[in-house]
């Protein structure tokens, strides 16, 4: 039998990868402009801190976790999500004690066991980002414009941002009981799973994508319309500074989000490009979450970006990094004068190429083409005696003749 990855585990590729680099790199540089420290926790943890954060009867916990007992007969998960592991660490490492106000942000592997296609894969890669501390809405309204900030710095505008609020443990129960009211004549209109769930988590049929559920919540009460006097004030607030900095947003009083840690403001950065797998980002406040894992009774907010769906939306190959500089040696003796002034260049700073086994000029220059090297240098027999030879840049043709050292040959390449 052939060796091949796991089904809905990808490689990542050079020639992909760079692109990978690109959208890192731009998330770490926002998110250290917002003031936020990178945070790296493990990739597993006990099961009980998922089924008690994103709760006992969600997709997630309920369906998609790869759990399995250990050699030690611990019960563990590889995690299907960031937040919960962080947040496990701050109560943890106490990092609320030096300062009350934490802004984390985190990316790597999540595995969850998904149906895979386009978009969606049972091992993917977040870059997410938490505050916990504040529960100012003008925090939410930060956080709300980072996203889009980095989006635009990616140059990604197509996605929407969506904004909702499903309340809190004040408002949320009498909503719910009025959702069950409204939908109990409809049971048998919504799908298994949401009819299974009718009791313990009505909230979903709201954003299923079942037609009979689509048509049985037509018309449903939405919770926006049943905040209670804080959250609606907060939402209001949220609203109000988010227009004040012009991050623009559209409400979806349907979106229900498929963790359960989540109050208040709920949001997702949605697109119409990745088919069904719509979501490129989504996130919202946790205020309950921290002091549910047993940690003070702190507020927070954050989101989590797929880097998958971020990659799908980045059309090109411009994130590959080209050498600066080919060395095309035409004897043996050539051979060992490129090689030591590659060695030289690239203790420099300078990325250089040659060519290890004597192949012809010919093939060295393909090669030189095929890799989009800046600059070729041409060293033989007359080269060497000359300790000068020519620099091509091969965009322009341009040619000049460079003394065979590190230094001259790093200005002449105007590095
Ligand atoms: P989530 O909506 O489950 O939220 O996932 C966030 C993002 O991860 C999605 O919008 C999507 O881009 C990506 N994603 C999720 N599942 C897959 C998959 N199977 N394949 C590819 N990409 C996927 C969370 O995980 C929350 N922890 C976000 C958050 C942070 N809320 C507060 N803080």
């Amino acid at each position: 039998m052939a060796l091949t990855a796991i089904k809905g585990f990808n490689d990542i590729l050079p020639g992909e990868v760079e692109k990978w680099q690109h959208i890192e790199m731009t998330a770490r540089r926002v998110f250290s402009l917002y003031g936020f420290d990178e945070i790296r926790v493990p990739i597993m943890e006990k099961t009980e801190l998922f089924a008690r954060s994103i709760g006992d009867v969600t997709d997630i916990v309920e369906k998609e976790m790869y759990s399995f007992t250990d050699k030690g007969d611990n019960r563990v998960t590889l995690r299907p999500e960031g937040t919960a592991g962080v947040m496990r660490s701050l109560i943890e490492n106490k990092l609320y004690a030096a300062d009350s106000v934490n802004k984390l942000y985190y990316m790597g592997p999540m595995f969850r066991y998904e149906r895979p296609q386009k978009g969606r894969y049972r091992q993917f890669h977040q870059i997410g980002a938490e505050i916990t501390g504040v529960a100012d809405p003008k925090v939410d309204a930060q956080v709300l414009t980072m996203l889009r900030h980095l989006f635009a710095e990616l140059g990604i505008h197509e996605p929407t941002l969506e904004i909702n609020s499903l309340g809190c443990p004040d408002c949320r129960p009498a909503y719910r009981e009025l959702l069950k009211d409204f939908l109990r004549g409809k049971l048998s209109d919504l799908c298994d799973d949401c009819r299974r769930r009718f009791d313990t988590n009505p909230l979903r049929a709201l954003d299923c994508k079942a037609a009979g559920c689509k048509e049985a919540t037509a018309g449903a009460p939405a919770m926006l319309d049943h905040l209670c006097t804080p959250c609606d004030e907060h939402f209001a607030a949220v609203k109000r500074f988010l227009e004040s900095v012009g991050t623009e947003y559209r409400l979806n009083s349907r979106m229900v989000r498929g963790l359960d840690y989540y109050t208040r403001t709920t949001f997702e950065l949605v697109t119409g490009l990745l088919g069904s797998q719509s979501a490129v980002a989504a996130g919202g406040r946790y205020d309950g979450l921290i002091a549910d894992l047993g940690g003070p009774s702190l507020p927070g907010i954050g989101f989590a970006m797929g880097v998958e769906r971020l990659a799908l939306l980045l059309e090109g190959d411009k994130f590959r990094v080209t050498p600066d500089l080919f060395i095309v040696a035409l004897d043996e003796e050539s051979q060992g004068v490129a090689f030591k002034v590659m060695c030289d260049l690239q203790r420099h700073g300078v990325s250089v190429e040659i060519d290890y086994e004597g192949k012809s000029m010919k093939s060295q220059m393909r090669r030189a083409d095929k890799l989009s090297c800046r600059f070729t240098l041409i060293i033989g027999e007359t080269e060497r005696a000359a300790g000068t030879a020519p620099l091509k840049e091969m965009a322009t043709g341009r040619q000049v003749d460079v003394a065979l050292d590190a230094v001259p040959i790093k200005e002449a390449l105007g590095i």
